[in-house]
């Protein structure tokens, strides 16, 4: 059953969903977006944001990932752009891991990424091997782009959160797309006194640091930096299966890339369309059966649902 739609945010959302994109625009006006992950057996991650961004409306989507995945990652869709990072050396043996290393912070290596880029989103599959954290909290520092932060990168800013706030003080979005164990990492509290009070918990960061923080989950929340709440209503528990929050990130950095000066209704809308798509995935298969790449075949649905 496709559950009801949304109950805190006025249609605002609902109807960036529904703007059509205007019969005389190129790509240019959706947006480029960076997608920034992965890791030598994690290629899945990036893989499925970088598509899920394509698919929710960017103008064009490059996925930059370390060197050895690069083929893995490009194959999952032609239209998708693929760029290699360096990777780091383990500390003491040496040994390559297949992580992103520091050394893609190099001022003219960064220039070279970020190149025209309009969001960076950071995290999916990054993994947190040595190397991994440091270069996610250098890319966040050194764009000057809205940034949309997840799985692994939230881990590197764990007990280093006045860096996203730093981020956010320049005055671009800052999107972070936690699950509860994240937020828990990101907060120094345990799963459970996350999930006693999501709301409180939510708020209380979002404002402190001045980010948007998307809190997943059933109901996911999306506290906005000036505290504001909105309650998703939307999905159901055929999502609670891997990937599900990769393709969340990538339709989030493709919604603030095509509407960068409305990022609160961006960010709503996103998380909206997720969990329609994965009603829609549930519905025409069921709940038991359903992959992360099933929600995003239905995001076309969500998009054309008119309640
Ligand atoms: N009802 C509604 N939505 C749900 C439900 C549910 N019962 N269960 C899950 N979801 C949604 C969440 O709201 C969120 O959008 O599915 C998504 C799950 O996201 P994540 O928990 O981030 O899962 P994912 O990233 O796909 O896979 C786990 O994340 O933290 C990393 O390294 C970790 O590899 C692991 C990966
Ligand atoms: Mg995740």
């Amino acid at each position: 059953v496709v559950s009801q739609t949304n109950l805190h945010w006025g249609g605002a959302a609902k109807s960036i969903a529904e703007k059509p994109r205007g019969i005389n625009s190129n790509k240019g006006k959706f947006g480029h977006v960076l997608l920034v992950g992965g890791s030598y057996g994690t290629s899945g991650a990036p893989s499925m944001a970088s598509l899920a961004a394509l698919r929710a409306g960017a103008g064009l989507v490059t996925a930059a990932v370390p060197h050895c995945i690069v083929e893995a990652v490009g194959r999952i869709t032609p239209e998708l752009m693929v760029r290699g990072l360096k990777q780091a050396p383990a500390p003491r043996s040496g040994e390559d891991w297949g992580v992103a290393s520091p050394l893609n912070l190099a001022n003219e290596c960064l220039e070279e990424l970020m190149k025209g880029i309009k969001v960076l989103a950071i995290g999916p599959g990054l993994s947190q091997k040595p190397g991994a954290p440091e270069f996610a909290r250098g890319m966040v520092r050194k764009t000057s782009v809205p940034v949309v932060i997840d799985a692994d990168a939230l881990n590197a800013f764990a007990g280093e959160t006045e860096l996203l706030k730093a981020a956010a003080a320049e005055g671009r979005p800052v999107v972070l797309t936690p699950h509860p164990g994240e937020m828990g990492r990101l907060a120094g509290l345990t799963v459970p006194e996350v999930e006693a009070d999501r709301i409180g918990l939510a708020r209380r960061f979002a404002t402190e640091h001045g980010v948007t923080l998307v809190l997943k989950g059933w109901r996911t929340l999306i506290a906005h930096p000036d505290g504001r709440i909105a309650v998703n209503t939307t999905g159901n528990p055929a999502m609670a299966k891997g990937g599900s929050g990769d393709i969340l990130t990538g339709i989030v950095a493709a919604m603030v890339a095509q509407f960068p000066d409305r990022v609160a209704e961006a960010v709503e809308a996103a998380v909206y369309l997720h969990g329609l798509a994965g009603d829609f995935a549930a519905q025409a298969m069921d709940e038991h059966t359903v992959l992360a790449t099933d929600t995003l075949a239905h995001l076309s649905d969500a998009f054309r649902y008119r309640v």
